[in-house]
């Protein structure tokens, strides 16, 4: 791992720097002309992106762990190898990724954004939960929008299965009066009931809790917040699945890492490749999943 002082002089530009954040993790920040955003290294997990002139985009907990190892709650976790799967003892829930420390390996910035690249490559230690060698690379391009590109190639000599989900927690005014289109008509896995497959008539509104999982969609989902006078537009590419989650009230006093009252304020839209959407990647290969968030 370097120190802030290698990743400054490598890494740092005008508008980015490395600092020493939360629990003594290390944290990029970037406050560019167009943006502010935060990232920290654990995870490659943005906690923080705001488009100057609007309000904070991501939903962060108050509660959140900022330890090496563990997951943040809020921003945008990065689940991978595996979408879920708490059910499944030997394998954490949505993959490991989230709970690594990446490396910064490159930084940019022109007039109208910053872009950012991470990786994560296996090791000796991801190879005891997921026997597979990889390359993973992050990009974070920050600007009026924010795009992030997650591209897996396959380094091992046989091909494996890789479930995905770039895990975004939208901060809202209030989560019961937010409607969410762009679904209508989908089919959706209904995690609250045994996985059960229902259809999706017109808009979301969510006034109790909420997981599904939005098969077959390539769809573009808005998120109109009137309350706070914007839309937040999600467009991606390499996903068939979205997946829309709200704790509600008991599960959010169940997480220990969770404001009892957070739920009022968040809502996730997640683009994935989870269930049939997983993506079978052959050696040498790659696969590139990809989320634009624009505000408007
Ligand atoms: C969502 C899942 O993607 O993530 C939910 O659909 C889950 O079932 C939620 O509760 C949060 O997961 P975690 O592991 O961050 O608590």
């Amino acid at each position: 791992m370097p120190t802030l002082e290698a990743l400054n002089n490598h890494y740092a530009t005008d508008s980015i720097t490395f600092q020493t954040g939360k629990g003594g993790l290390s944290k990029c920040s970037i406050s560019h002309p167009s943006a502010t955003a935060e990232l920290y290294l654990n995870g490659g997990h943005l906690t923080h992106f705001q488009p100057r002139g609007h309000r904070p985009v991501l939903w962060m907990s108050s509660e959140s762990n900022f330890e090496a190892g563990k997951p943040i709650r809020g921003g945008i976790p990065i689940c991978w190898p595996w979408f879920g799967q708490a059910d499944q003892e030997d394998r954490p829930q949505h993959g490991f990724a989230r709970n690594r420390t990446w490396t910064v390996t490159q930084s940019e910035e022109t007039s109208d954004h910053v872009t950012l690249e991470l990786s994560l490559e296996s090791n000796d230690e991801t190879k005891l939960i997921w026997p597979h060698s990889f390359e993973l690379t992050l990009r974070f391009k920050i600007g009026k929008q924010l795009s992030i590109e997650l591209e897996t190639k396959n380094t091992s000599k046989d091909s494996f299965k890789v479930g995905t989900a770039i895990h975004t927690y939208f901060n809202v005014a209030n989560a019961s009066e937010i409607e969410l289109s762009g679904l209508d008509q989908v089919n959706y896995i209904d995690q609250l009931e045994n996985n059960v497959c229902k259809q999706q008539q017109g808009k979301i509104t969510i006034n109790k809790e909420i997981d599904r999982v939005y098969v077959d969609s390539g769809h573009q989902v808005s998120i109109v917040d009137r309350a706070m006078n914007r839309v937040l537009k999600v467009t991606k590419s390499g996903s068939q699945s979205t997946v829309v989650w709200n704790p509600w009230i008991s599960k959010a006093t169940r997480m220990a890492d969770f404001p009892d009252d957070g739920y009022k304020t968040m809502v996730c839209v997640e683009t994935a490749n989870a269930f049939s959407d997983v993506r079978e990647i052959a050696p040498g290969d790659n696969h590139l999943i990809m989320q634009t968030i624009c505000v408007e």
